[in-house]
């Protein structure tokens, strides 16, 4: 069996979404989420769907081990950032290598980098006009937004399309394909 933990800053409905799908497997379970942010939505969905929540500050995550060893201790195997929205620190990269897994809701590389996350990006691709807007779920590594990618899918967009509409539109992608190819990628290695 392998183990996920999921990091998420808001809402998690992506959390959610996940932990449903693996709930049945026999060879991935979420056993921990984490969050950088004590009054996230994702803190009551853990606590409904009786999965763990911890709460970690700035100095835990970035300048100490003390994520990873939470981590370690838990015996995780992958780490799957669904909706988080801090840099990941060279050391937890490097304690789980080739095994963090982040979504964006664009098409990197366009609409990634600091600052470009949530509605951020969508106002962004409205303002551009852009005929398509979409998913990009990808390997992490120091820099935000920038490791391997694993997968894509697109939507199209109107010129009716708000940032609202687009964030409901690349939601029904990230449910549709986020937790299949979480799944792919960990049998595959
Ligand atoms: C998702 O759309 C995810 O792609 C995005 O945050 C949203 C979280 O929604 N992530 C980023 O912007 C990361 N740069 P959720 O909390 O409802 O799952």
């Amino acid at each position: 069996m392998k183990k996920i933990a999921l990091f998420a800053s808001g809402s998690g409905s992506n959390a959610e979404n996940i932990i449903h799908y693996f709930k049945d497997s026999d060879a991935v379970e979420v056993t921990l989420i984490l969050t950088n942010n004590a009054s996230a939505g994702v803190i009551e969905r853990g606590k409904r769907l009786d999965i763990p929540v911890v709460v970690f500050s700035r100095n835990n995550f970035s300048k100490s081990d003390t994520v990873i060893r939470l981590l370690k201790n838990n015996e995780t195997d992958w780490i799957i950032l669904a909706g988080f929205l801090w840099l990941v620190p060279e050391n937890l990269i490097r304690a789980f290598p080739g095994r963090i897994i982040n979504i964006h809701p664009a098409l990197l590389p366009k609409y990634g980098g600091k600052g470009m996350w949530g509605h951020h990006v969508h106002e962004a691709v409205v303002n551009n006009c852009e005929s398509e807007s979409g998913i990009t779920i990808h390997h992490v590594n120091e820099h935000y937004d920038e490791g391997e990618i694993i997968f894509q899918a697109t939507c199209p967009l109107t010129q009716e399309d708000t940032a609202d509409s687009v964030a409901q539109k690349v939601h029904e992608l990230e449910y549709r394909y986020f937790p299949a190819v979480i799944e792919a990628e960990i049998l595959r290695n």
